[in-house]
């Protein structure tokens, strides 16, 4: 079939084309997307912070309704509204045996599907996909080991941000760190995935959560989605945490921006005793720096944290859940939505910083 997508032709050069997708293979789903978030990582792709194999089909944060299914496909079926995920879940490899699905060993960034060819061409060219997704586009055909059914009346926009950066900081919080209950909390980055973080601290019951950004109204939003003090990084943030803590720090230290000099404040920003945990993504050439001395003094536990520590297929329903509740504020995190001939618009204003989620949505 015909479809609209945004493809990534080379470095920095993307563009909304009419592309062909052939009908899903075995083990395979046809999703018509209902929405896709715009996220940093998409970002990435283009700018080659993240390097990949061009062209490719952007998009790994949607939630859709399936259109059908390919042969021996049993865990879903035509009608589901989902939510897909950009790692897989196998069930069977050394690490989804261990409930590590976050890290399954089918996960592959080489934009082809699980059997090597790709369902997407553009005047007979093969395009790849985005971390077996490439969902920046009407339709989208995806390993259903990618993706998970989700109650018929959750609004889809809620739905896809679940699907990455929700996750991403909601599962930071409350299951790579474990935040307990009156505990203190500094989240370095206020974008969606801090936002998250913060999120999933207040659902941790933590007392007292720092948000700190350049921005003043993504701190604005940090307060409406729990945050308790609102520190302008341009202002020492470093200072103001341990003023503000009598020169103790946080229990919990998150950095989600992927800037070492960043998650060189949050570290010290945390206590002795504390965790921190790293959230944001930097460079391949990048590095980051940790005392040979005061690492072993001061006790810190020092965390990577991928995807929240997510078993997809049990936590996506579970935060969906407490989105229905009213626990988990969604709705606030959307703060833009546009059609996808407004690509090029959504990834302006990512840039520029103007949206805590921006959100395409299709008929
Ligand atoms: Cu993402
Ligand atoms: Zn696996």
């Amino acid at each position: 079939m015909k479809m609209k997508a945004v493809v990534a032709h080379e470095l920095n050069r993307f563009a909304v084309e009419e592309v062909t997708l052939d009908p899903p293979k075995a083990g395979e789903v046809l999703v018509k997307m209902k929405a896709t978030g715009v996220c940093h990582s998409d970002l990435s792709v283009i700018n080659g912070t993240i390097p990949v194999p061009f062209p490719m089909v952007l998009g790994h944060e949607g939630a859709g309704i399936v259109e059908a299914v390919g042969e021996g496909v049993t865990n879903v079926r035509s009608g589901d509204h989902v939510t897909l995920s950009f790692v897989p879940n196998c069930g069977d490899c050394f690490h989804c045996l261990r409930g590590e699905a976050y890290l399954c060993l089918r996960s592959n960034p080489d934009g082809k599907m699980m059997d090597g060819t790709t369902r997407v061409h553009l005047n007979g060219e093969d395009i790849n996909v985005m971390q077996f997704l490439g969902n920046m586009a009407e339709y989208a055909v995806v390993p259903a080991i990618c993706l998970v059914k989700i109650p018929d009346d959750i609004d889809l926009k809620a739905a896809a941000l679940v699907g990455c950066g929700v996750t991403t900081g909601v599962g930071a919080a409350l299951k790579t760190a474990e935040v307990k209950p009156g505990s203190t909390v500094a989240v370095f980055g206020a974008g969606g995935v801090g936002l998250s973080i913060i999120q999933g601290a207040r659902i941790a019951g933590a007392a007292r959560i720092f948000a700190v950004d350049l921005s003043d109204e993504k701190l604005a939003i940090a307060g409406e989605l729990g945050a308790t003090d609102l520190i302008n990084a341009g202002n020492d943030p470093l200072k103001q945490i341990l003023a503000l803590t009598d020169g103790i720090g946080v229990d919990y230290g998150f950095e989600a921006i992927g800037i070492p000099a960043v998650v060189d404040q949050a570290q010290k920003a945390t206590r002795r005793g504390g965790t921190m945990t790293v959230v944001g993504v930097g460079k391949l050439s990048q590095k980051l720096e940790l005392n040979a001395l005061m690492f072993p003094l001061t006790a810190k536990t020092f965390k990577g944290s991928m995807y929240g520590s997510a078993e997809f297929r049990v936590d996506f329903p579970k935060y969906l859940e407490l989105y229905r509740q009213g626990k988990l504020d969604l709705d606030r995190m959307v703060t833009h939505t546009y059609r996808i001939d407004e690509a090029p618009q959504a990834f302006a204003d990512l840039e520029a910083g103007k949206n805590a989620r921006g959100v395409i949505v299709y008929d």
